[in-house]
């Protein structure tokens, strides 16, 4: 008789699933048996990774296309579900982007854009699903913010303001459910093969001379073994680690020089 895995009769909701580390993510879940919601805008593109997973891990899947970003998606992406008859164990708040560039002569709706989804949304979703973990005794969040979240971002400025939040917010719900057995992780990747980079630009900045990136896949495998172990805070990399270490002990000023020069373009 085959052994049960991990995550059988659970459901994990991956935000920011038809590309990137989300992708890579929602495989690591339904490799150990978990069923999967799928979520983003291109729902072609969700439904050619929900394909593949089910075929793969024998998994069930269902996708969702929404807009993250506009008022109350979470809202109607958990009446979605609902209607569908699913709930949520694992709530994966993936979906994210940032631009780079100075804040002044910046676009508005881009800059607000990235607190919607960054942000709102995933508080939004946490929210949501936050009572049902809580009740079960179960499943938990796993977010992704991003080594831009351990100092400010000149040049960057909101997207390493978002990833602050995201951080913040995920190690004070890690306390709030700490007994309860629900988990809550917060993975801060660094620099990573996605499309990411086209979106926010980062190509284009020193940022790209300091090293290769990291594999999505080696990222969200780092951040699904540190959600099953509770683990509060992963940062992928030993260079991405020192650095998220040291940025407390530098000084302001310098910290705040440091990133300003690695943000200028190339
Ligand atoms: N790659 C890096 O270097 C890096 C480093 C640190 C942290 N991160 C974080 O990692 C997370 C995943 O990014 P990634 O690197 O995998 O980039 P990616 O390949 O651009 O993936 C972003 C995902 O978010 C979805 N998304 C974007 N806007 C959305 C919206 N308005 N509504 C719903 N879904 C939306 C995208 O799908 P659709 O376009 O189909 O909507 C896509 O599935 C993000 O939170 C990012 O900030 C990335």
């Amino acid at each position: 008789m085959a052994r049960k895995r991990k995550g059988e009769g659970q459901v994990a909701l991956v935000t920011g699933a038809s590309t990137g580390i989300g992708v890579d993510l929602a495989e690591c879940f339904a490799k150990d048996g978990y069923d999967l919601i799928l979520t983003a805008r291109s729902e072609a593109l969700l439904k050619e990774v929900a394909e593949r997973l089910v075929a793969k891990h024998k998994v069930k899947a269902v996708t969702i296309a929404l807009d993250l970003g506009q008022q109350g998606a979470g809202r109607r992406l958990a009446d979605e579900i609902a209607a569908r008859g699913l709930s949520v164990d694992v709530l994966v708040n993936n979906a994210g982007y940032g631009t780079a560039g100075a804040f002044d002569g910046s676009n508005a709706a881009e800059q607000l854009g990235m607190i919607d989804l960054n942000v709102r949304a995933l508080t939004e979703l946490t929210q949501i699903f936050w009572p049902g973990m809580l009740k079960n005794k179960r499943g938990g969040v796993l977010n992704v913010a991003s080594t831009a979240a351990f100092q400010p971002g000149p040049l960057m400025a909101v997207y390493y303001a978002s990833k602050a939040f995201v951080l913040s917010f995920s190690e004070a719900l890690w306390r709030e459910a700490l007994g309860t057995g629900v988990h809550v992780s917060c993975l801060c990747p660094g620099p990573t093969v996605s499309k990411f980079r086209e979106r926010a630009g980062t190509g284009r900045t020193k940022l790209k001379n300091l090293g290769t990136p990291m594999s999505a896949q080696s990222v969200a495998r780092m951040g699904y073994r540190a959600f099953q172990s509770n683990r509060r805070v992963i940062v992928t990399g030993a260079r991405n680690k020192m650095l998220a270490g040291m940025a407390p002990f530098l000084p302001r000023k310098t910290l705040l020089n440091t990133v300003h020069n690695i943000q200028s373009p190339a």
